[in-house]
């Protein structure tokens, strides 16, 4: 059993794989400066440090928790705040992340697994389902922050000999998710569906995605503590799906009889992708338990056992 701490703990991802790790029988501990997380996502069986990754308070956590393993998920995550304001982007998801990636040097951690996005550094890939191989041509500073901190992790990985996995999921939903996250549109399109809101598309609706379910991105997490060293791999299911395809399967499942409205195409938005998954079988032994149904119908499960208390803060 490992001493692991996990960074944005509290946050839709990482929360869940806090309770993955603890039901496998890990110590655990959580930073989270609770800027996007929630601290009721944290079970008590996890030490919590509320603290940002760029504060010197860091040093402390580490000398307390002496950790083996780091899970890097922290980030300012709205792609949009990252066109607006790049340098706060910057700040936090490539200066943060050295500071974090400096202290395990110092302090011999073993192993860093870090949260990179498919989705996100690739932009609009030339080939789909897209290879790990593909160029890296980031559409938002986001994607350029997530691409950077990959660098730097392969670069610490050479020179303090710190082995890492880091995974580049898809379009991540499920429960406990932020309606602002890369897959934004299942919680916004659950809620507004159990509330028989309106529902608005963005375009034509025929962009393709790879939503990827939550609990498979946990096993994900949870074979990259042991399981290939130096590696970068994609974490997906290896399909797109257009948002017109998700607003059916989720009308469906919520009983919406509605048509969505359909909205101008926002400026700088992709079109079409979705990632190769064979790398995560091959080096992981990773490969994603659940189709689209099945977790969205958890989605909404959820969503609408939480109706009322969605999105606060
Ligand atoms: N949701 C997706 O579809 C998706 C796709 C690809 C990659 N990712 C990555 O996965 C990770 C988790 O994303 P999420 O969707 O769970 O988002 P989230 O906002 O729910 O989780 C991020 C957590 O980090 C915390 N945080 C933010 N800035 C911090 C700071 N400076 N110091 C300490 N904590 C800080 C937030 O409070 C939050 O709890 C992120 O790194 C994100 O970029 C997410």
């Amino acid at each position: 059993m490992s001493r692991i701490l996990v960074t944005g703990g509290a946050g839709f991802i990482a929360s869940h794989i806090v309770d993955a790790y603890l039901a496998a029988g890990h110590d655990v501990a959580v930073v989270d400066n609770l800027s996007n997380g929630k601290r009721e996502n944290v079970q008590e069986a996890a030490r919590f440090y509320e603290v940002d990754i760029r504060s010197p308070q860091l040093v402390e956590v580490f000398a307390e928790e002496k950790p083996e393993i780091v899970n890097h998920h922290a980030a300012q995550i709205d792609v949009r705040v990252s066109v607006e304001d790049p340098l706060f982007d910057a700040d936090v998801n490539v200066l943060g992340m050295i500071k974090l990636l400096e202290l395990c040097a110092k302090t011999g951690v073993k192993r860093f697994v870090f949260a990179s996005s498919g989705g996100a550094i690739y932009g609009e890939p030339a080939v789909l389902p897209a290879p790990e191989e593909s160029r890296i041509i980031p559409l938002a500073p986001y994607g350029a922050a997530k691409a950077a901190g990959e660098l730097y992790i392969e670069t610490f990985g050479r020179l303090h000999a710190l082995s890492y996995a880091i995974l580049r999921y898809g379009n991540v939903y499920g429960p406990r998710q932020d309606p602002l996250g890369e897959a934004g549109v299942v919680a916004i399109f659950s809620s507004a569906m159990l509330a028989n809101n309106d529902v608005r598309i963005y375009g034509a609706g025929e962009q393709l995605r790879d939503y990827v379910y939550v609990g498979d991105v946990v096993s994900a997490n949870v074979a990259a503590l042991t399981r290939g060293d130096g590696i970068s791999v994609n974490i997906g299911t290896g399909k797109g799906t257009s948002v017109n395809e998700l607003f059916k399967e989720m009308a469906a499942l919520t009983g919406y009889e509605r048509e969505p409205i359909y909205c101008p195409r926002r400026a700088g938005e992709l079109e079409r992708t979705y990632l190769a998954v064979k790398k995560a079988k091959e080096l992981l032994g990773w490969e994603p338990a659940n189709d689209l149904k099945t977790g969205v119908q958890k989605t909404v499960e959820y969503f609408r056992k939480a109706k009322g208390t969605l999105f606060t803060k």
